[in-house]
C-alpha cells in the first residue's frame, strides 16, 4: 500500500517563508554584485574585514551579507575566510559566462518600483510599469540615458546564453539584420563564427553606443554597420536573415505584427526570420512563467506558446520552418516568407 506522507505544517511554513524571502535574497545577490564582492573574491580567500577593505565598506554589514551568501551557496567558508563556489564564480565580471550585469540590472530601483504595482496591475489590467512611472520602460530609458549602459549590459547576458547560435544556423554568405540588437552580443557571435557573413545592427538611435563599442572590430573592416531607427516605422532592407531576439515578448500582438510586417516587407523572398524567445510549455516552469509575469509588469508584451507565435507569423505572411531548443527554455523559431 502506498502512503502519501504530507509535509508537516511546520515544513510547509518553512517552505513558504523561504519563498516570501525571495525578494530579499535576490536583492542581496544583486547588491553583492553591485558591491563587486565576487570580483574581490576571484582567486582569493578573504575574511569579512578583508572583503570590506577591498570594496570600501563596513566590516559588520559585510559579515552579515556574507553569512547569507554562504547560506545561498554563492560562497564557501572555512576558518572565517570566504571563497567563491562555482555558482559564485558566475557573478565575477570577467568570467566568460558571467551573470554579474544581469544581477545588477535586476536590482535596479525602476524594476522594483514596477513590480510593487503588480497587484494594482492585476486588478485593473493596467501595465504596472506605466502605473508606477507614468510611461513605458522604453520611454523611461530614453528619458534617463544614464540607465542605458546597465540596461544593455544586463540584457546582453541573456543573449550570451545562446552560445551555440552560430552552430544552429548557417550564416555563411548571409547579410544578417539584427533588429533591436541591443549591445551587439548576438551579432558579434554570428559574425565571429562565420567570416563570410556581414551584418547590420538596428537599434534605437539613443541606444547605439554600446553596440558601437562591441562591434568596433567589424564596423572598422566594413563587415558590419549600425543603423538607428524605429522598428515600428521600418527596418533595413535587403537582408537574408533577420533576427528578432527577445523583441516580440516586449510587445502585444498588434505591435508585434507591425514589427513582423516591417520585416516581411524588407526581407528577400528566400530570406529567413529567426525569432529567439522563451516559449510557454505545459506544465508551467518557474523561468518562463516568471518571465511572462515580468513582461506583464514591465511591458505591453508577454511570453507566448508556439501556437501564439504561429498565429502572429501567419498574420504577417510568414510560416514556421522549424523550431530548435536552446538553453534555459529559449527557442529558435526559424520562419520563412510565404
Ligand atoms: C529586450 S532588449 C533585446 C536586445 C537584444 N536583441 C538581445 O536579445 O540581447 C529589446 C531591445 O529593443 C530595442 N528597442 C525598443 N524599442 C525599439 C524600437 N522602437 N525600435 C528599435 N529598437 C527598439 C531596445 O533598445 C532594446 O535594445
Amino acid at each position: 500500500m502506498t502512503s502519501h506522507v504530507q509535509p508537516s505544517v511546520k515544513a510547509l511554513q518553512g517552505q513558504l517563508l523561504t519563498l516570501l524571502m525571495g525578494n530579499w535574497i535576490a536583492t542581496s545577490i544583486s547588491m553583492a554584485a553591485e558591491l563587486e564582492i565576487p570580483d574581490a573574491l576571484d582567486g582569493a580567500a578573504l575574511d569579512s574585514s578583508q572583503i570590506a577593505a577591498r570594496i570600501g565598506a563596513e566590516t559588520e554589514p559585510v559579515a552579515r551579507l556574507m553569512r547569507l551568501l554562504h547560506a545561498l551557496e554563492i560562497v564557501d567558508e572555512q576558518d572565517g575566510r570566504y571563497r567563491l563556489t562555482p555558482l559564485g564564480h558566475l557573478m565575477v565580471g570577467d568570467h566568460p559566462h558571467s551573470m554579474k550585469d544581469l544581477a545588477i540590472l535586476y536590482g535596479e530601483s525602476y524594476f522594483h518600483r514596477a513590480w510593487s504595482e503588480l497587484a494594482g496591475g492585476v486588478r485593473t489590467g493596467e501595465q504596472p510599469f506605466v502605473r508606477s512611472h507614468g510611461h513605458s520602460v522604453f520611454e523611461h530609458l530614453t528619458a534617463n540615458p544614464q540607465l542605458l549602459p546597465t540596461y544593455s549590459a544586463g540584457i546582453s547576458v541573456g543573449s550570451r546564453f545562446i552560445d551555440e547560435m552560430a552552430d544552429l544556423y548557417d550564416f555563411s554568405q548571409k547579410r544578417i539584420v539584427d533588429i533591436g540588437g541591443g549591445d551587439g552580443t548576438l551579432l558579434k557571435a554570428a559574425l565571429a563564427a562565420e567570416n563570410t557573413a556581414t551584418g547590420i545592427l538596428f537599434e534605437q538611435p539613443e541606444n547605439l553606443s554600446a553596440a558601437e563599442r562591441k562591434l568596433g572590430e567589424f564596423t572598422s573592416t566594413g563587415r558590419c554597420s549600425l543603423v538607428g531607427g524605429d522598428f515600428f516605422t521600418r527596418v533595413p532592407a535587403g537582408g537574408d536573415v533577420y533576427i528578432l531576439c527577445r523583441i516580440l515578448h516586449n510587445w502585444d500582438d498588434d505591435e508585434s505584427i507591425r514589427i513582423l510586417r516591417n520585416c516581411r516587407s524588407s526581407i528577400e523572398d528566400d530570406g529567413r526570420l529567426l525569432i529567439v524567445e522563451r516559449v510557454i510549455t505545459e506544465p508551467p516552469s518557474v523561468i518562463t512563467s516568471g518571465f511572462d509575469l515580468h513582461m506583464f509588469v514591465m511591458t505591453s508584451g508577454r511570453e507566448r506558446d508556439l501556437t501564439g507565435y504561429g498565429r502572429l507569423l501567419d498574420r504577417a505572411d510568414f510560416a514556421i520552418d522549424r523550431v530548435v531548443e536552446l538553453p534555459l527554455e529559449m527557442r529558435l523559431i526559424v520562419a520563412r516568407p510565404r
